[in-house]
């Protein structure tokens, strides 16, 4: 990647200014000291889009988007970081610096990416040609109508056809100056035993793109039912990875911003059906599995996820390993199922457009609800050792999984179909919660999911937080005073984390300002923090006194929730009859008590309290 001096980013914000920009896209209009209006990122009525021009950020309070001008034009037009500030430039008449277009122009590997993206183009318009308008195109066409593909979705995916004789693709780019080891490199030729050939040959041509839309690589889908593979990929390339890329996310992203919500398929030829049905939020992880990346490309444009796999065996497997990386990036996940083996595709053409679209917004199922389909499909209800069995499996998937309010849904359903008593599944599933208790305590430990730790979380704390990071970011001298005392831990899991991505920050742009650091951030809970933090009132000045008593605001939130856990601990320590432990625990809770009155008494007087390191506390 190109490093763009920080001087230039920060010249490039300031010449843009963000009303200006943000009225490209937004009808804006004045309200006190912002602007508000629609918000481009999510779909609304009444606006919750706020700009602010004193602090040059803008923010929405309904989806939480935010950040600089430069976030915005990124998030908008979706450009990479680079692209952007050279978008901006040119808006506001700078030019771009020496060592930027030098690097730009010159880097071989830069040329050799462009090269291959233009060489996908050619090749995209040629396929293209030929399907549309050459006798060669003539079969496959008719392939695809008989399939029930349109000519709008034709045009709209650009699909094309490779010739059976081999050589058409290769003399054609030859012709234009590419060579014959950079069309092997970029995977739109073959070196068969020294020949260079076509890669795609007798295959209708399904090109790929990225999140710009321009042409990576290609899906070849054979015409004949006898022929492997069915479908050819082109391998990976220096521009083509494909844990990273979704087929159709580029025509899709702008209605999944809208609707927050992506549907995945398996298979390319769902993604057009379903496209074509009206399911405009369609992407595809392309043959192979759905990956973190993938899932968080979904995340970070505010989505979640409904898995729309094949309704065969396989297709529920994947479908499993789906929710299983969903979860692990926290992207909500829901499922839905097709009947009979079905795909999608399949189901379009047995049931309709319409049925397609109805099942897909009116039949999700839960992630809950999906697994414990998958286990009753499996067991054998016939008899009292399958149904125990199924049970036992069914109250693992509740107690892990399901929220509260779920829990007692899927309990109520399982009662009825397996005729026992609510109360009997209630007590089963508290044993089972019990043995899993330990596990999942040390995976909270580990990793608080954030919203748990926003419940319940004293405002002060919070509030405290939320200050010194505003101090951190905004004011040298604080920064660091809050270095050298060693801070590392705030009220929030969210809070913390940017805490350390501050710290990074500083370490690698001593001189960057706080924008540049929101514009560097990636994950959307933590742009949403620091908006929030950064559109506060700031002070003239920081007291040192102020800062100390922000400090102990968090310590004594930390002491209180350990104190918390600690009495639970003792109270199930006592009820399962460990003497020993509860009598060392009850010794911690009443030290912890002491700690806790003296850093209250101590709050409020400023630096001539007692600070939580002298106070002998960790
Ligand atoms: P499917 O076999 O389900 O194909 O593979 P499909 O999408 O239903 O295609 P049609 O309807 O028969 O034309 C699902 C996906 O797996 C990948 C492709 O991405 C395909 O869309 N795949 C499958 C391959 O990459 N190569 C293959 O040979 C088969
Ligand atoms: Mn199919």
């Amino acid at each position: 990647m190109v490093q763009i001096p920080d001087e230039f980013v920060e010249e490039v914000r300031r010449r843009n200014d963000i009303v200006d920009v943000v009225s490209d896209y937004v009808q804006l209009r004045r309200s006190g000291r912002s602007f508000v209006g629609l918000c481009p990122f999510h779909n609304e009525r009444t606006p919750s889009f706020s700009v602010s021009p004193e602090r040059q950020l803008y923010h929405c309070f309904g989806c939480g988007a935010g950040g600089t001008v430069i976030r915005f034009v990124m998030d908008v037009e979706g450009l990479s970081f680079g692209e952007t500030v050279a978008h901006l430039a040119e808006r506001a008449g700078l030019a771009l610096p020496e060592a930027l277009r030098v690097q730009q122009v010159e880097s071989p590997r830069r040329q050799s990416h462009d090269q291959m993206l233009t060489a996908h183009e050619l090749a995209t318009k040629l396929y293209s040609y030929i399907l549309m308008n050459t006798a060669v195109g003539v079969q496959a066409l008719t392939y695809l109508e008989t399939r029930g593909v349109s000519r709008q979705t034709i045009h709209e995916f650009r699909l094309g056809f490779a010739p059976v004789d081999g050589t058409t693709m290769v003399r054609f780019l030859s012709r234009r100056g590419y060579g014959e080891s950079f069309l092997v490199q970029s995977g739109i030729a073959v070196d068969v035993g020294g020949r260079v050939l076509d890669r795609f040959r007798d295959r209708i041509i399904i090109p790929i793109a990225d999140a710009q839309g321009r042409v990576i690589s290609f899906a070849g889908r054979t015409l004949k039912a006898d022929v492997k593979p069915k479908y050819l990929n082109s391998p990976e390339t220096a521009v083509f990875h494909k844990g990273h890329i979704l087929f159709n996310f580029h025509q899709a992203r702008r209605h999944i911003r809208k609707s927050h919500r992506a549907t995945l398929f398996e298979g390319y030829m769902d993604v057009m059906s379903a496209w074509q049905a009206g399911v405009k939020d369609a992407v595809a992880s392309m043959g192979t599995a759905f990956s973190t990346e993938h899932a968080m490309l979904l995340k970070r444009d505010g989505a979640r996820v409904v898995v729309a796999y094949d309704g065969d065996e396989a297709g529920a497997r994947a479908a499993r390993r789906a929710i299983e990386i969903a979860n692990e990036v926290n992207l909500a996940v829901a499922v839905v199922s097709f009947p009979d083996g079905q795909d999608p595709d399949d189901y379009v053409k047995s049931h309709g457009e319409q049925a397609l679209r109805r099942r897909l917004s009116n039949e999700l199922l839960s992630e809950v609800q999906f697994l414990l389909e998958l286990e009753r499909r499996e067991a054998n209800l016939q008899t009292t050792v399958g149904r125990t069995d199924f049970l036992r499996r069914a109250l693992e998937i509740i107690g892990r999984r399901a929220t509260p309010v779920e829990q007692e849904t899927r309990l109520q359903d399982l009662a009825t179909e397996l005729h026992v008593s609510l109360e009997a599944l209630k007590s089963e599933l508290r044993s089972v919660s019990r043995h899993e208790a330990s596990r999942v305590r040390k995976s909270e430990r580990a990793f608080l999911p954030m919203d748990q730790s926003w419940k319940g979380l004293p405002p002060a704390a919070e509030v405290a937080g939320e200050r010194l990071l505003l101090a951190m970011l905004t004011d040298d001298r604080s920064f660091q005073y809050l270095c050298h005392q060693g801070l590392d831990e705030l009220a929030t899991a969210e809070q913390t984390a940017l805490l350390a991505l501050i710290y990074n920050f500083r370490a690698e742009h001593p001189m960057a300002s706080a924008e540049s650091f929101l514009d560097m951030l990636e994950d959307p809970l933590l742009v949403g923090l620091a908006v929030r933090v950064l559109s506060a009132e700031i002070p003239a000045s920081w007291e040192i006194p102020a800062l100390d008593d922000y400090m102990r605001a968090i310590q004594l939130h930390r002491l209180e929730a350990i104190h918390a856990r600690m009495l639970r601990d003792s109270i199930l320590a006592q009820t399962d009859g460990r003497l020993e432990e509860v009598s060392t625990l009850r010794e911690t809770i009443a030290k912890l008590q002491q700690e806790i009155a003296q850093l209250k008494t101590s709050s409020g007087k400023g630096k001539a309290g007692i600070g939580a390191k002298e106070a002998g506390l960790k």
